[in-house]
């Protein structure tokens, strides 16, 4: 797992970074993320008129991210295969995309070993085995509709599974390296780390 280990500017950049604040409540441990993630992206990145897309937005109860995104004029596509929110798209994030150039993704996949999230069919937690592969296709996705100059925020942590570490955060965020992307940013919110990443070409 050698390659999956971060450069050292990357842990630098982590190092020095600075850290989100906790605000609304949700609930780790089943996956959710820091809200305010969301609001120290957009407030940064989003700007009235853009599209943003969350391709995994969430199981378990409200999308936060829709109102945030809303109060800053982005319209959000959230879509997720087991949403319970209705104003989420059922959609699986492997196979499918939306029609129309984004300004900003916020991703945020399943954790590597974490229980499975659901028991849809193309649920990227029920299949561990094919786990990295699916996210490179989620990734190749999202660059076929990201604009030049668009923002990814990919919320990633470090995880022990079998014996094996795994940094989640840098394993997404050279998702986009290797298509082109430049990391910008790095935010902490334990035990998270977010990476801002810009689309070059
Ligand atoms: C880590 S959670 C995202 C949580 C969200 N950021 C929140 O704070 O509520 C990952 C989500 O990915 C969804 N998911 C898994 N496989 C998927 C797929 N193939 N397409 C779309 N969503 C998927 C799961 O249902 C789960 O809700």
């Amino acid at each position: 797992m050698l390659e999956n280990m971060p450069p050292m500017w990357f842990v630098k950049m982590q190092k020095e970074c600075p850290s989100v604040p906790e605000g609304i409540p949700y609930v780790r441990h089943l996956g959710e993320f820091n809200p305010n993630i969301v609001r120290v992206f957009v407030d940064k990145y989003g700007a009235k008129g853009m599209v943003f897309w969350e391709p995994f937005a969430g199981h378990l109860g409200l999308n936060h991210t829709i109102e945030i995104c809303a109060t800053h004029g982005v319209r959000l596509i959230a879509c997720d295969i087991a949403s319970c929110d209705e104003r989420v798209i059922r959609a699986n994030s492997i196979s499918t995309r939306p029609s129309e150039p984004i300004d900003g993704m916020i991703f945020h996949p399943p954790y590597y070993g974490s229980a499975p999230m659901s028991n849809v069919e193309g649920e990227i937690s029920l299949d561990y085995d094919n786990y990295f592969g699916n996210l490179e296709m989620v990734a190749d996705n999202a660059d076929m509709i990201m604009k030049v100059g668009s923002h990814v925020c990919s919320v990633g942590r470090t995880l022990t599974v079998e014996g094996d570490k795994y940094r989640l955060d840098w394993i997404f965020a050279k998702l986009f390296i290797d298509r082109g992307y430049e990391v910008v940013d790095v935010f902490g919110s334990m035990p998270d780390c977010v990476v801002i990443l810009e689309k070059k070409r």
